[in-house]
C-alpha cells in the first residue's frame, strides 16, 4: 500500500507556500502502490486528486479528500538511431533534473524548458512552454491510469490533444487519469531554438550556441525575472497570454505606443498578460501580502504569510481591471482548487 498521510500540511507541496491542509495525502512511489492506491479509492470512494509537485497549483481552501502524490521515478532509453533518441521517464522525476540529463547526452529539444518547476508528469497536462518551445514538440506518447476502471492507457501525442497551456489532461480527461510516465523523443542531431530574442543576444555575444549555454542562459533569464518559490511564494505565470482578434489588437494599438504582440497563424493576435497588467497599473502593487512581482507582472506572489483568498482576490481586481481597460478577460494559468 502506499504511504497515506494524514492532515497533512500541503505548505511543501505548493510552491505559492499556503499552510492549507489535506484530508490525505498518499505518497505512491511504484505503479504497485498507485495501482492499489486507484483500487482502495474505488472501493471506498471519497474525493481525490492528483498532485505532483505543486507548482501550477492554487488551494482556495483545505482540501476534504485524498492527493495521490505519485513518486515514480526512472529513465529509460527505449530506441534511439544516429538521429533520434527516445526515452521513457517517470512522472514523479523532477523536471529540470531531466533537462540536465538530456543536455548531458547531448540530446537536443528541451534546453529551452530549463529551470522550470514540476515534476516529469506535469509536463504534458498543460503543455509547459517557454523561450520558443513547447513540450508537445519532444512528446512522442503519455502513458498512465484511468482512475475510475484503474485501466493503463497510452495516448500519443495527437490524442494529448496539445495547445497553448492545454491537452486533454487539463480538458476532458480533467481529474480523470493519474500520469505515470511519459516518452519524450529527443534529437541528437544539434538543433537550437534561438527564436526568444533575448536567448539570441546573450548567446551570440558570448559566442557559439551549446546545450549548455543555453540551458545556462535560459536558467540566467528566469532567475532574473522570476522569483524562487522557496523566498517568495509563486506558481509561475498566473494568467494565460489572452489571445484576441486583430480589431482589439488594433484599438489597443491605436492607444498606446509600442504594444507587444505575436501574430498567430490563425491571424489572430496574442499580446503578453504581463503587459496589460502593467498597463492597469498592477506591477509591483499588494493586496495584504499577495502581490504582483516587481519584475515580472504576470507573476503572483505571497509576500509570506498569504491566505488563498489574498490571492484569489488579487487576481480578480487585476481580471476586472483588464477587463475595463482592454475589454480582454483574462484567464488563469494556475489550477484554482
Ligand atoms: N512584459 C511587460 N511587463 C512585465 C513583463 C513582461 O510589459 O512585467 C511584456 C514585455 O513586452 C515582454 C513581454 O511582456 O516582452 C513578454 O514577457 P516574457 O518574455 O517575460 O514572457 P511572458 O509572455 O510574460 C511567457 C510564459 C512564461 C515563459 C515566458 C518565456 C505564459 C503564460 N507564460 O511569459 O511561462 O517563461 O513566456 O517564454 O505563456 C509559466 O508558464 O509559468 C511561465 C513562466
Amino acid at each position: 500500500m502506499p504511504q497515506i498521510l494524514k492532515n497533512v500540511n500541503l505548505k511543501p507541496y505548493n510552491t505559492f507556500g499556503l499552510e492549507v491542509h489535506a484530508k490525505e495525502l498518499a505518497v505512491c512511489s511504484s505503479l504497485e502502490q498507485l495501482l492499489e492506491c486507484i483500487h482502495d479509492l474505488n472501493s471506498n470512494p471519497q474525493k481525490h486528486m492528483v498532485i505532483g509537485g505543486g507548482s501550477n497549483l492554487l488551494f482556495s481552501s483545505d482540501y476534504n479528500g485524498r492527493l495521490i502524490h505519485p513518486l515514480i521515478e526512472g529513465i529509460e532509453i527505449l530506441d534511439q538511431n544516429t538521429e533520434e533518441v527516445w526515452i521513457e521517464v517517470g512522472a514523479g522525476f523532477e523536471w529540470d533534473d531531466l533537462v540536465q540529463y538530456c543536455v548531458e547526452n547531448n540530446w537536443y529539444g528541451i534546453e529551452n524548458l530549463s529551470y522550470i518547476p514540476g515534476k516529469v508528469g506535469a509536463s504534458p497536462v498543460q503543455n509547459i512552454g517557454a523561450y520558443g518551445v513547447e513540450v508537445q514538440d519532444c512528446i512522442e506518447s503519455v502513458k498512465g491510469i484511468h482512475l475510475e476502471t484503474g485501466k493503463p492507457f497510452s495516448y500519443t501525442k495527437e490524442e494529448c490533444q496539445f495547445a497553448y497551456r492545454q491537452s486533454i489532461f487539463k480538458s476532458a480527461l480533467k481529474n480523470k487519469v493519474v500520469i505515470v510516465s511519459v516518452v519524450y523523443k529527443l534529437s541528437k542531431k544539434e538543433v537550437f531554438n534561438l527564436s526568444y530574442g533575448p536567448v539570441k543576444e546573450e548567446i551570440n555575444r558570448i559566442g557559439k550556441p551549446t546545450l549548455q549555454l543555453v540551458r545556462n542562459t535560459i536558467t540566467a533569464i528566469r532567475k532574473s525575472k522570476l522569483p524562487e518559490p522557496e523566498v517568495l511564494g509563486n506558481a509561475g505565470s498566473f494568467f494565460k497570454n489572452p489571445v484576441v482578434e486583430q480589431v482589439v489588437f488594433e484599438s489597443i494599438a491605436s492607444r498606446y505606443d509600442k504594444v507587444p504582440s505575436y501574430l498567430l497563424d490563425n491571424n489572430k493576435v496574442k499580446i503578453p498578460a504581463a503587459w496589460l497588467i502593467e498597463k492597469a497599473g498592477w506591477k509591483g502593487k499588494s493586496l495584504g501580502q499577495a502581490a504582483v512581482h516587481d519584475n515580472q507582472a504576470l507573476v503572483i506572489i505571497n509576500k509570506g504569510k498569504a491566505q488563498a483568498q489574498e490571492i484569489i482576490e488579487l487576481s480578480k481586481h487585476i481580471i476586472m481591471d483588464v477587463e475595463e481597460k482592454f475589454a480582454i478577460t483574462l484567464e488563469p494559468e494556475v489550477n484554482i482548487i
